[in-house]
């Protein structure tokens, strides 16, 4: 018989973890076991969503004005509940509301962590079978007792505890960081379980592709055309021209970039200073793990991580990638401010 080498499954693999915590009590643990439990309902759902009725929109708006999807809806109620029956977590900011749902019943409210969501990120791309994800982030509370709070979820990416995503690809993953480096688990879908597959992720030394919706170019503040025309030269020492690459889905940009090699831009413009992600549930969850695979995330002037939120679903333009890169775009964007 053929030994097999030794499987590390994500929760042997979260254990271990927690073990280099004395103190720890496990918190941390089941959430991320109850996170990674819905991702299986809803990797389930979409696998099937071509069989099933899931496709197409739900005939709502959620808060940024955009048409919900049934499977926006159905994940977002997935992770919702997992989430309140797990009891770790006392409140939930999610894209498809636009309040934070507080736990204030008495097994969620003793919950220490709060977690900011987009249950389902490239959700354009459902009809044409095109990788989607699902991205979280989870902070320690900052009030005391019941139900939490938006208080509770306006902190600085600075302040994140645990972040990650999963990407339901030709394999799904999920890839998460406690800030401790950033590991990747495939889904083997024959027992169900998410597996170690890719221990201690770093962006590769060399890298050669950019992302970003480049329909979008007239609008692009100078820095960012400037940037662009940069990656378009011909420089054999700097591997230039680079790749371009853009699925229209982050996590599957960003996925694609941290294994290859690459940066993702989604710039402000004058319509949209901001440009379009949102700080709280896009981009500080990447931020953190793209920091932590060796990478950087900036709105082109400050880290993504330093910035204060003010409200729940605010936007912040968006440079994230091997730190070489983005500080390339920086300095465009300064000079050309
Ligand atoms: P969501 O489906 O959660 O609304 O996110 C879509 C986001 C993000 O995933 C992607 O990077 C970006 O929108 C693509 O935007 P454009 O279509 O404007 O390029
Ligand atoms: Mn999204
Ligand atoms: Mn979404």
């Amino acid at each position: 018989m053929v030994a097999r080498a030794k499987i590390t499954t994500l929760t042997e693999f979260i254990i271990q973890r927690q073990s280099e915590y004395p103190h720890a009590k496990g918190a941390l643990t089941r959430l991320l076991n109850d996170i990674a439990t819905a991702a299986k309902i809803v990797n389930r759902e979409i696998n099937a969503a071509g069989l099933v009725d899931i496709l197409g929109t739900a005939g709502k708006e959620n808060i940024q004005g955009e048409a919900q999807k049934k499977l926006d809806v159905f994940a977002n109620d997935m992770f919702i509940t997992a989430l309140k029956g797990g009891g770790e977590c006392c409140a939930i900011a999610s894209e498809e509301n636009e309040k934070v749902i507080s736990f204030s019943n008495e097994f969620s409210e003793m919950g220490k962590y709060v977690v900011a969501m987009d249950p389902l990120d490239g959700s354009s791309n459902i009809e044409s079978n095109v990788s989607i994800g699902t991205i979280f982030s989870i902070y320690r509370r900052i009030t005391e007792v019941g139900g939490g709070t938006s208080e509770d979820l306006l902190q600085p990416g600075v302040n994140l505890v645990a972040a990650g995503y999963v990407i339901y690809g030709s394999s799904t993953m999920l890839v998460y960081t406690t800030g401790k480096g950033v590991n990747g688990f495939t889904l083997d879908p024959s027992v169900g379980i998410f597996c170690l597959s890719h221990p201690d992720m770093q962006f590769p030394a060399q890298s050669k592709i950019y992302s970003i919706n480049e329909g979008n170019y007239i609008y692009f503040p100078e820095g960012v055309k400037q940037y662009i025309k940069y990656c378009q030269q011909d420089d054999v020492s700097t591997h230039r021209p680079y790749t371009s690459r853009y699925i229209g889905s982050l996590v599957a940009d960003f996925h694609r970039n941290l294994i290859k090699g690459g940066i993702f831009l989604y710039p402000g413009t004058k319509k949209q200073p901001d440009g379009k992600l949102r700080l709280l549930y896009e981009c500080n969850p990447i931020a953190f793990l793209a920091e932590q695979a060796g990478g950087k995330a900036s709105n082109g002037f400050k880290r993504i991580m330093e910035i204060d939120p003010e409200t729940l679903h605010q936007r912040a333009p968006f440079f994230v990638g091997p730190r070489e890169m983005v500080e390339q775009v920086e300095s465009y964007m300064q000079q050309y401010a």
